[in-house]
């Protein structure tokens, strides 16, 4: 194969240039996380953050060092921060939610998308559940949560009939985690209790496999400190057939905002972050303030053997996932998210990007574009078109950073690779 002349060493140069790059953004990142806090989710940082990301490296001094580094830049850029190259889709703006959603929930039986809880803004949490019909494409069946049951950042699964709702954030702001569990019977809209978790849990990663509740990873009760614990329950109907939970093998990873999907009796958590924002110390209403978060593109299985296997990573870092999934095919979809901060700014970047991840030939696409970047999207699959709702979308085609907290419904034809 020819090779291009006369920049032998480029690939040399560039890493270095990397290292050096890599070595100042984490100054920038230390600097910027013991100086200066959020004052609530989404919000915008400070404009005074210092950009230690774009200066020279110390042994730098000429001009081809210049270039290079904005090419180091770019290329880093690209990598994680921006958007993907993906196909355009036609969106089609359905009814929008009776109220708008940030880290809600939300659980698809038949033709019935059950959306559960969320903040409205960040001093406001819903406690209620509303419905959609894919059918006749309206919303309705509004219907209270159990007073005790968490607010947002819940872990939640369905056999088909029952859900079960597992711990999650009690409370507006950056409160902490309640161990409180609870079951939904759909055919009546009644409720049940459930065992509690052994400790309380902020948006673990949860699924029903081979008859036992599983409960993985998520954040401590400071909402930031990564979880690595496992827990299970054998289940049915509605019903817990145990006293206990039962600890299993700890997941590789942990962390809070993962997708957690059985197909073909495979258990997957995909992508997610450690770390998230705490309650500011004293704060008497738990005011959010931003923390280190790191976010990853991580694919864990589980299978008969019990042992996590390690699968091909997505396309990019994402997180805020947990119900922006559906499994059509023997493909995982997966709708918007977080990847990792702006290197510049620091603010958080939202994904605007649809991924597949085909069972069949265990490999990842970029399959569409949504209409907006947006996190915490709740997924629904009815009749060859894919839905999405709620989240918080970013500030506009030109800025990836969160703003407003959406309502909104849409759907498009979902088009796979075999
Ligand atoms: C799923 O598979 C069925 C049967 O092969 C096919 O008709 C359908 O178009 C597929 N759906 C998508 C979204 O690819």
């Amino acid at each position: 194969m020819a090779r291009p002349t006369g920049k032998p060493n480029y690939g040399r140069v560039v890493l270095v240039s990397c290292l050096a790059l890599l070595a100042a953004g984490l100054v920038a990142d230390f600097l910027w996380a013991s100086s200066h806090r959020f004052s609530s989710v989404g919000m915008s940082l400070p404009s005074s953050v210092t950009t230690v990301i774009g200066q020279l490296p110390p042994n730098s001094n000429g001009k081809d060092t210049e270039k290079k580094k904005d090419k180091v830049r770019e290329r880093k850029l690209s990598a994680t921060f921006q958007d993907l190259a993906a196909p355009q889709l036609k969106w089609e703006k359905m009814a929008a939610a009776p109220v708008p959603r940030l880290d809600g929930a939300a659980i698809q039986i038949r033709n019935f998308l059950y959306v559960f809880a969320g903040y409205g803004t960040i001093d406001i949490v819903h406690s209620h559940v509303d419905i959609y019909n894919f059918v006749d494409n309206t919303w309705g069946g509004r219907f209270d949560m159990p007073k005790e049951m968490a607010h947002s950042h819940l872990g939640m699964v369905t056999d088909g009939r029952y859900i079960y709702i597992v711990t999650g954030q009690y409370g507006p702001q950056c409160r902490g985690p309640t161990a409180k569990t609870f079951v939904l019977d759909t055919d009546t809209n009644s409720w049940s209790d459930f065992v509690p978790l052994p400790v309380p849990r902020y948006a673990p990663a949860t699924q029903l496999w081979r008859g036992r509740l599983h409960v993985m990873g998520g954040s401590k009760e400071n909402r930031h400190t990564p979880g690595l614990e496992h827990w299970s329950i054998g289940v049915k109907d509605g019903k817990a057939m145990e006293k206990e939970w039962r600890s299993e093998i700890p997941i590789p990873r942990g962390g809070p905002h993962r997708a957690c999907a059985v197909v073909d009796d495979r258990l997957f958590v995909i992508g997610g972050q450690e770390g998230d924002f705490m309650a500011k110390p004293g704060s008497p209403i738990f005011k959010c303030s931003r923390r280190m978060e790191v976010v990853f593109s991580d694919v864990y299985m589980l299978d008969e053997e019990m042992k996590w296997k390690v699968m091909p990573s997505m396309p990019k870092p994402d997180s805020h996932i947990e119900f922006a999934w559906k499994v059509v095919n023997n493909s995982i979809v997966i709708v918007g998210g977080t990847t990792e901060k702006h290197p510049e700014t620091k603010k958080m970047v939202l994904v605007g990007e649809i991924f597949q991840f085909n069972l069949n030939t265990m490999k990842w696409y970029v399959i569409g574009k949504l209409p907006y970047r947006v996190k915490t999207t709740l997924v629904g699959y009815w009749e060859g078109q894919l839905y999405f709702t709620s989240g918080q979308r970013d500030k506009g085609p030109d800025d990836p950073a969160p703003r407003k907290v959406m309502a909104d419904m849409w759907r498009t034809k979902l088009i796979l690779n075999p």
